[in-house]
């Protein structure tokens, strides 16, 4: 697929209408300023499902789910970012300009036009094979039975067969003008040295291979003889990369989603008898070992993956690869064993629906689990032996992305074979900074920097792994406590995020220029600048990265944008007024009159060309946000900005009710403060625990510890200082 330019993205996002784009799929009611619906991502009765038209956001706020059009689109269809793109294109008619492709890729998207066209053709020719000659009915048919297929499933798959006859595709194909070229393309037909062409599939049943999106991409034959290798499949082609397909992922898509789980095995037998049975969400890496980019794949319907295993040893020991590689992709691993001797198909003939999902649920267990189970047998009480299996164990936790999955994994080690969990920890902790080492070494050498600059790397790295070894419990100690200062620290942050993405382009307060003249600051540059004061940057990773991009926002071509803006609302007011004073010298007669309403149309069109202007600041940030690419940013942007009680209000004496937009001057400052005081309530902490370490050490070191309790002592003061502060009105609210 093309990558769609940026500009045509910007119009394809600024187009997009969220209650428009949400009512081809859910019916709506107006409800106040929003829409209200059944939300279409869970089974309910009451509807929980709201749509923001001015946020141009959804959610549901019983599951959760929803977001910008975008993210509506490509939750509900199941689709990835740029393909939901061009759904919402399509619907606006917004054309995707192509015009970069060169002749060649022209041609090669034409090709591949023809590759599934020729697939297409030899899929319902295998299907009307099966059905409709007498050895597809007495061959292929009744072996499908025999296996216990019912129609239902056969169709469902798109079942075949195909011809003991070497050219019966070959004769068919190019009888209805098809070309040669790809029938061999594809694989479907074979050309000999000699220029001879033949069928690559003659007397077997047949296995379509889909794509996520339901192209025929390829084919499996299956023999119904002893002596061939039992399947023939499909070659690579331009339309297939076996690598980065999973077979039945199609049809299990739904399903997937639907159980946030998916059940990974290895034949497409096994694949069509479990979905029969009623396990739908189930797919088959075909035979070879999993790939990053089947992976990936799974990834973007879930991120909960249960591994079916039949019970051979052989095969086991090979597919623990495979689980760390779905584990450094950060998913969520459960292996089931089935009974030897039984594959997944053959188990789930034996067994009723609810008895095989029962057996998943009673038998499926955590990677550790069952790594620990195979790999100690037999050497339960070898030291060496079990000591090298930690290590094994040690080395999948590792590669786990997230600090707080791995922490889950260390006390699950650590518990199951009873070793302290601070050395799995510390271990686990060496490994990663291992991988991280051995990742930016590689970035190194692709980036082809000199010899020096490695050798001073590898220097430090020398360095940072004596340090390591010298104090191990410290640096444990260390780690915890900053994963535990970043959980702490969070709810702030996200604090300060919130009025970033809602309001960080409104004016807060004003600041004096070199020249004297006020000068107005927004809420977005007065947060940056008084994390700058005392060098502070966001500790969790997503709101860091989420304020960057809303800080490069702000300072883009918002000047331009708001201007044009301005400009357009400027023009509207000069329209309503114009159109107000036309209709009153229509009515009204008497001059008094005219003046006094005159004096309302003008009061009116100013409100609403100031609320024009306030709500054109207030989504800036969290427009481009709310869909922008990295899922971790758009993700949090929503959150923060879709929340159920969408502003905090105020009854003030004047029984005016107050907004958190009106008391911006207060609020922001305030979050400031506590976000700060936060902070040092962590470093506090941490002194404490110095000192009581230091302090019970028997080689303390009093000059240690006199400046540990002097820095505590003013770390004390300045808290009771933004105490003091907390407790005031901070800065006086901008008129
Ligand atoms: P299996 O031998 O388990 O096949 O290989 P199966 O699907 O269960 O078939 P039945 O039950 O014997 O009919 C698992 C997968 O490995 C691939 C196929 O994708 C198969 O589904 N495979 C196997 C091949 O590609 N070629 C082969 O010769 C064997
Ligand atoms: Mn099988």
């Amino acid at each position: 697929m093309k990558k769609i330019d940026r500009e045509t993205v910007q119009r394809i996002l600024d187009t997009a209408e969220i209650v428009d784009v949400v009512s081809d799929y859910v019916n709506l009611k107006r409800r106040g300023s929003s829409y209200l619906g059944l939300c279409p991502f869970h089974n309910e009765r009451t509807p929980s499902f709201s749509v923001s038209k001015s946020k141009n956001i959804c959610k549901c706020f019983s599951c959760g789910k929803g977001g910008s059009p975008v993210n509506f689109v490509m939750e509900i269809e199941q689709i990835s970012y740029s393909e939901a793109l061009r759904y919402l294109a399509k619907k606006y008619n917004i054309e995707i300009k192509e015009h970069e492709m060169t002749d060649e890729e022209r041609e090669r998207e034409s090709e591949r036009a023809s590759l599934f066209a020729v697939n297409e053709f030899a899929l319902s020719h295998f299907e009307s094979n099966l059905y409709d000659t007498t050895d597809g009915k007495e061959i292929g048919l009744s072996y499908f039975y025999d296996r216990g297929l019912t129609d239902a499933s056969i169709k469902k798959f798109h079942l075949g067969y195909a011809m003991e006859q070497s050219d019966d595709l070959l004769l068919a194909a190019t009888g209805k003008g098809y070309n040669v070229k790809y029938l061999v393309d594809t694989g479907l037909c074979i050309r000999t040295d000699q220029g001879r062409v033949y069928d690559r599939f003659k007397g077997r049943v047949i296995f379509p291979v889909f794509s996520v999106s339901g192209k025929v991409i390829a084919f499996g034959g299956r023999t119904l003889k002893k002596d061939l290798a039992k399947y023939v499949n499909s070659p690579e082609s331009l339309i297939y990369h076996k690598s980065n397909q999973l077979y039945g992922m199609y049809q299990a898509k739904p399903a997937i989603v639907k159980h946030d789980k998916c059940i990974l095995v290895e034949g497409y037998m096994d694949v069509i008898s479990m979905s029969q049975s009623g396990v739908e969400n189930v797919v088959a890496s075909s035979g070879t070992s999993l790939t990053e980019g089947q992976i990936r794949m799974i990834h973007r319907f879930t991120e909960n993956v249960t591994v079916i295993y039949d019970g051979d040893a052989a095969g086991i020991k090979a597919s623990l690869r495979g689980i760390d590689m779905l584990l450094a992709e950060g998913l969520n691993i459960k292996v089931l064993l089935l009974p030897d001797g039984d594959d997944p198909d053959s188990f789930s003939r034996k067994h009723t629906s609810s008895e095989l999902e029962e057996y998943i649920k009673q038998n499926e267990v955590d990677f550790i689990q069952f790594k620990t189970g195979i790999l100690l047998q037999g050497v339960e009480n070898d030291p060496i032996a079990r000591s090298k299996v930690i290590a094994d164990i040690v080395r999948s936790i590792a590669v786990i992305p997230e600090q707080v999955t791995r922490n889950i994994y260390i006390k699950e080690c650590s518990r199951r074979l009873e070793i302290d969990e601070r050395v799995v920890s510390s271990e686990v902790n060496k490994q990663v900074k291992a991988l991280a080492e051995k990742a930016a070494e590689k970035r190194l050498k692709k980036s082809g920097n000199d010899s020096v600059d490695k050798l001073e790397n590898e220097e430090k790295a020398d360095i940072e792994e004596s340090t390591r070894e010298k104090d191990l419990e410290a640096a444990i100690r260390n780690a915890e406590n900053q994963s535990g200062t970043i959980q702490f620290l969070r709810p702030y942050e996200k604090g300060l995020l919130r009025y970033v993405l809602r309001y960080g382009m409104l004016d807060l307060c004003d600041s004096i220029d070199d020249t004297g003249n006020p000068v107005p600051v927004k809420v977005i540059d007065y947060i940056a600048d008084e994390l700058k004061i005392d060098d502070l940057t966001f500790v969790n990773a997503d709101i860091l990265s989420t304020f960057n991009e809303a800080l490069n926002i702000s300072k883009g071509d918002w000047e331009t944008d708001r201007n044009r803006n301005d400009a357009q609302l400027m023009e509207k007011r000069s329209e309503y007024i114009a159109n107000g004073e036309a209709q009153l010298r229509e009515t009204e007669t008497d001059i008094a009159t005219i003046e006094r309403k005159e004096k309302l149309i003008v009061e009116n069109a100013d409100r609403i060309f100031q609320e024009g202007k306030d709500s054109f600041a207030m989504l800036y940030i969290e427009k481009t946000l709310s869909s922008h690419p990295d899922s971790n940013i758009r993700d949090l942007t929503l959150e923060l900005v879709a929340d159920k009680h969408v502003l905090s209000k105020v009854h003030t004496k004047y029984a005016h009710i107050e907004t958190d937009e009106e008391r911006l001057g207060e609020l922001v400052p305030r979050a400031i403060f506590e976000y700060k005081d936060a902070i040092l309530e962590c470093r506090i902490r941490k002194l404490h625990d110095d000192l009581r370490r230091v302090a019970s050490s028997p080689t303390a070191d009093p000059e240690e510890i006199r400046s540990l309790m002097e820095a505590h002592v003013q770390l004390q003061r300045l808290r009771g200082e933004f105490a003091k502060y907390l407790g005031e009105r901070i800065i006086n609210p901008r008129k």
